[in-house]
């Protein structure tokens, strides 16, 4: 259960530095608030007289409404801003807009952009908790702790998981969290893909296996976790079409039997079906990606109880 000896950083960035405590107390958090998701009355008091602001400066669909939908279970009010219908059009940097933002007394930031070190930039800056919703390459921090929430379910552990991440690492924020969290809670970790979608240091900075061909990282697979073609971050096309990516490193019925017969399949989403996986992978058992969605609103409940300043905090989660 949620200890409440530990301090928490005022901000949040990316998964670096956060203790093996840290990342379970986050976890069991969000079980608490998983179930008060499944309640017919789906809302706490926790935040009442809160305001958590939403600034989406790239496209989102599951990240902007599981938070949303997290403020609102907790009873935040909440405001939402994205670029394209902001004074950003017009010119406005960024800073300026969020110091706006800020004379509006908001009790929480969360921000996505397409540059790695907005939410960074921002956090120094702002008196507010600021919540990275995916910064560039750089991290996407809650997609995470979903991912580890979303296997510790099932597998009641990640430590000693052998997990295989597949395709796009390099431009990859979730790669990036995943090895990093992944790696703090003691998980075997082996990636894959084509060598223009990996880069040089993943196996001295994250002591991760690494694999051109998916086969070796799928053997004996707790967990999958396949990943978009960011298309939005490739310079250059980086592999030679989407039909034969889809023969090497798609994720296929006969591909998943090489992992354990109940290894766990995640996406972060959007899935591009017939790309990355077949539709048949896809709609499986052992697909969690829906699940994974369920899960981001408890992960992200838990994640602004725990940096929302709340004096009227209860002692005990379930409220
Ligand atoms: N997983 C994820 O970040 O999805 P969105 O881009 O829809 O938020």
């Amino acid at each position: 259960m949620f200890s409440e000896n530990l301090t928490w950083p005022k901000d949040l960035i990316d998964l670096r530095g956060l203790s093996v405590a840290h990342l379970m107390a986050i976890l069991d958090a969000a079980e608490s608030f998983r179930e008060v998701s499944e309640r017919e009355i789906k809302k706490v008091p926790t935040l009442r007289g809160k305001l958590v602001v939403l600034f989406f400066h790239e496209n989102s669909t599951r990240t902007r409404l599981s938070f949303e939908v997290a403020a609102k279970r907790l009873s935040a009010d909440t405001l939402s801003l994205s670029s394209s219908g902001s004074s950003m059009a017009k010119g406005e940097t960024l800073l300026d807009t969020a110091k706006n933002i800020e004379a509006m007394a908001p009790d929480a930031l969360v921000i996505r952009h397409s540059a790695a070190g907005a939410a960074s930039f921002l956090g120094q800056r702002l008196r507010c908790p600021v919540l990275n919703a995916g910064d560039g390459a750089h991290a996407h921090p809650t997609q995470a702790r979903l991912d580890l929430f979303s296997i510790r379910r099932p597998k009641g552990r990640i430590e000693g998981l052998k997990v295989a991440i597949i395709g796009d690492i390099a431009h990859s924020r979730v790669a990036r969290s995943n090895l990093i969290g992944l790696g703090t809670l003691g998980a075997r970790v082996a990636v894959a893909g084509p060598p223009s979608m990996l880069v040089r240091s993943l196996s001295e900075e994250y002591g991760v296996e690494v694999y051109h061909r998916p086969e070796p990282a799928l053997e004996g697979a707790d967990v999958i976790i396949m990943l978009r073609i960011q298309l939005e971050r490739q310079s250059g096309q980086l592999f030679p079409g989407a039909r034969e990516y889809a023969r090497v490193y798609g994720l296929s019925q006969a591909k998943l039997a090489l992992a354990q017969p109940d290894a766990l399949v995640l996406h972060p989403g959007p899935v591009n079906q017939g790309v990355e996986m077949t539709p048949e992978v896809y709609h499986s058992p052992q697909s969690l990606i829906l699940d994974q969605v369920t899960n981001g609103v408890a992960v992200r409940m838990a994640l602004l109880y725990l940096l929302v300043d709340n004096p009227e905090r209860p002692k005990s989660l379930v409220v």
